[in-house]
Formats: structure tokens, sequence, C-alpha cells
């Protein structure tokens, strides 16, 4: 049968989540509080407006709709700003030797992240041409650990949710896959990414008899 692989973007295939975490402690230091780098990591996976929201919540500032649609404006403007001088070197370890090969085993790639900046990203890094379908923050309404993103992708490669694998580093995304019924490769580490099928520091860890076997439940 068919298989499908599914990438989370920021964090999985490209760094970009040390950027999101300057420009939102940036953010927060302007309001006058700060943040730890375990408070990000419950970041990671969540959208825009709903991390603002986590963040104002540990500052216990309150801010109203239009003020808040402001501040997330203003975090995006300073993220674009440091992702648009993003390179292809910033791909992170593993990730290109691994589209190659499923390209070449004819397996299907889709992006399901909820960056609404995903399109920008993969132009800078040259990963655009690997994916047969996008899905990110402009197709989908619901955060992450909702399922809609890797449910959405699955469709647009025309394949159940159980021949697909996602590939995610974040809590919220692991969560997201297994209420989507497909298996997870968590990227990262183990402690963040509980409820995973199998944990890789980065994407040079797997392979694709990896992949297949794992989506076979020969694991
Ligand atoms: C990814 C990141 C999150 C980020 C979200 C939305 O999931 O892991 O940290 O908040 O995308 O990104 P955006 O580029 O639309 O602000
Ligand atoms: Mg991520």
């Amino acid at each position: 049968d068919k298989i499908g692989c599914l990438f989370d973007l920021d964090g999985v295939l490209v760094d970009t989540a040390v950027y999101h975490y300057k420009a939102w402690k940036a953010l927060a230091n302007r309001l006058g509080f700060d943040f730890t780098e375990a408070q990000n990591e419950h970041l990671k996976g969540v959208n825009r407006m709903r991390s603002l929201e986590m963040i104002l919540d540990w500052g216990g500032v309150s801010k109203n709709e239009e003020e808040q649609l402001e501040l997330a404006a203003g975090k995006n403007e300073e993220y674009v700003e440091m992702i648009s001088k993003m390179t292809a070197e910033e791909v992170l370890p593993g990730t290109l030797q691994l589209l190659e090969q499923l390209k070449a085993a004819g397996i299907k790639i889709a992006l399901g992240s909820a960056s609404k900046n995903s399109g920008l990203i993969l132009e800078r890094t040259n990963l655009a041409h690997y994916f047969d379908a996008i899905v990110d923050g402009n197709h989908v309404t619901a955060s992450k650990p909702d399922p809609e993103v890797f449910l959405k992708g699955a469709a647009a490669i025309g394949l159940e949710p159980a021949h697909c694998i996602v590939f995610e580093d974040a809590q919220a995304g692991v969560q997201a896959a297994i209420n989507g019924g497909m298996k997870v490769v968590g990227v990262g580490q183990q402690n963040n990414l509980q409820g995973a099928n199998i944990v890789v520091k980065d994407l040079s860890e797997i392979s694709v008899t990896q992949i297949i076997d794992l989506v076979n439940d020969k694991v």
C-alpha cells in the first residue's frame, strides 16, 4: 500500500523555532515580563493567536481583541524580518537526504504546519519542490493538538490517516497526529514528545525502511 509522510516545518525541517522564541520574548519584554525556555516549549506547534494568548496569560497581562491582533502583527513583522534572511544552510541535518530517499521510493510528502509563513520559509531554504501538498496555517482554523492540519494533509495526498506518518518536534503536534490516527516520529527530546512511536535527535537518524515498517506496524 501507498504511504505518506507529513512533515511539521518549524523545528523539524528548519530551525525557525529559535526565531519564534526571539520575537515572542521581545514582545513579552516590551510588556514588562519574561518567560522561560521551558514555557516556550509549550508554544511549539501552537498557532500565532493562541501563542499570544498563552504568553499574555503567563505575564498576567490582559489585552482586548484589537490590541491582541496588533501585538501578533508586530511579532510577525519582526519574525518575518528574521526568516527573510534564511538560507538553505539552515535546513536541519538529515532533511535533504530523507526527502530525496522518500521521493526515490515513491512515498508522498506533505507539509502539515501551523505557520502562515511556511511558503516564505520553504522558498528561502529551497525545500518547496519536495512537497506534493502543502497544508499550513492559511488552510486550517483549529490549532494543534487538533488533528485538522494533518487530516487535511493526508487528504491532499489522497491517503488514509493510518497510512501516514507524522514528523513532529512539539508535544502539541505529536498529540495532533495521535488524535488523527497517525503514527508519529518525534524529533528532539523524549520528554517533550510523549506518545511518539519513536524519537530521533534529527532526521539523519531515520531511514525509509524504518518509516515503512512503522506504518505497517512492524516496529
Ligand atoms: C509553528 C511554530 C509555532 C508558531 C506557529 C505559527 O507551529 O512551531 O511556534 O506559533 O507555527 O507560526 P506563524 O508563522 O504563522 O506565526
Ligand atoms: Mg514544530
